[in-house]
């Protein structure tokens, strides 16, 4: 074949298409190769498709300067030193808007299990504690009608907006840059600051990126400013959230509860003393987790790793600037 790619772990689609291009290697383990062996086989290879739990970073991308592409499957990218990618001109690509559904659909069931105290609920019932009926048995505040504020207000967090619609919520979000009218209407979302919607917000649900403004976004002082009634959500990325003030917070009562698909770091060690808590809900890192939508990341990631070796655009590329 002309080239030769490297995929960091076996893909939920077939891989014909690349196949007619390319030799593959697919690394066959259930953990992703040590940074040492990415490093060493990457010399070797014109195209990288990678994962989040792959660590690409500058040390990494100058072990082969000539690399055509990296295609990440994935929408989220703060795993590579896009800097040092964009300085060799190697294209990176990922995978926006197939997962924005999913991951929202996740969001809200978290938000809804949160709330509702569905875990909790499982877990009282299995370990026999459901005697009767009872007036005050589980009770958690109402979704339908609450404040919900988002937290970054791209493709996800318009997927939330919409989906709040639905349950009449008042709508908050906050974000660097203020969406159009049209939408802000269409959506029925009110612009506010950050401090705004961490005091009126009932549910705060996070859809940022990572990057150094938004690392430990969410620490005490933010905490302090939620209502002892709030729920937090994270399914974007762990670090946003610094843990040891979640775990304050969780543990003082200073805000009622939270639900994260995410954490720093990932996996959660087994032995945080997040994982203690009654009022925190843990799932791991499966918003993007239905059939059809991780198919469509692969499909994607491969659309992606194909143009770059082959030398077009990247249909979904993050670093345009290469083409410059
Ligand atoms: C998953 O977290 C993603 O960024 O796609
Ligand atoms: C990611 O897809 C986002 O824009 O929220």
């Amino acid at each position: 074949s002309q080239f030769k790619v490297l995929i960091t772990r076996p893909l939920p689609t077939t891989l014909e298409k690349l196949e007619a291009i390319a030799e593959i290697e697919v690394w066959p383990e259930r953990q992703p190769p040590a940074y040492d062996v990415l490093r060493e086989k990457v010399q070797a290879i014109d195209g990288l498709l990678c994962l989040l739990t792959d660590q690409i970073d500058q040390a990494l991308i100058a072990a082969n300067p000539a690399l055509k592409v990296i295609s990440q499957m994935a929408v989220g990218f703060d795993n590579i030193d896009i800097a040092a990618a964009t300085a060799h001109k190697i294209p990176v690509g990922h995978t926006p808007g197939v997962l924005t559904d999913a991951t929202a659909d996740l969001t809200w069931a978290l938000l809804m299990a949160a709330a509702r105290r569905v875990v909790e609920g499982d877990r009282f019932t299995r370990q026999g504690k459901w005697q009767t009926w009872e007036p005050d048995l589980l009770l958690g505040p109402n979704v339908s009608g609450a404040t919900l504020g988002i937290v970054g207000f791209g493709r996800i967090g318009q997927a939330m907006a919409r989906r709040a619609k639905g349950f009449g919520m008042r709508i908050l979000y906050t974000d660097p840059h203020r969406a159009a009218p049209e939408l802000e209407q269409d959506l029925g979302a009110d612009f506010v600051s950050f401090d705004q919607l961490l005091q009126e917000a009932d549910f705060v649900t996070i859809h940022t990126v990572l990057s150094a403004e938004t690392h430990h976004l969410f620490s005490d002082r933010q905490f302090e400013q939620m209502q002892r009634s709030a729920i937090l959500i994270n399914t974007a990325r762990g670090p946003i959230v610094d843990p040891a003030a979640l775990y304050r917070a969780l543990s003082a009562e200073q805000i009622a509860g939270a639900a994260l698909d995410v954490t720093d770091p990932e996996p959660i060690p087994t032995d945080s003393p997040l994982l203690t808590l009654e009022n925190l809900i843990i799932t791991p890192h499966i918003g993007s987790a239905s059939r059809q939508t991780r198919k469509q990341m692969a499909d994607m990631a491969i659309a992606n790793l194909i143009a770059g070796l082959k030398g077009d655009r990247l249909p979904h590329c993050v670093n345009p600037e290469v083409y410059g």
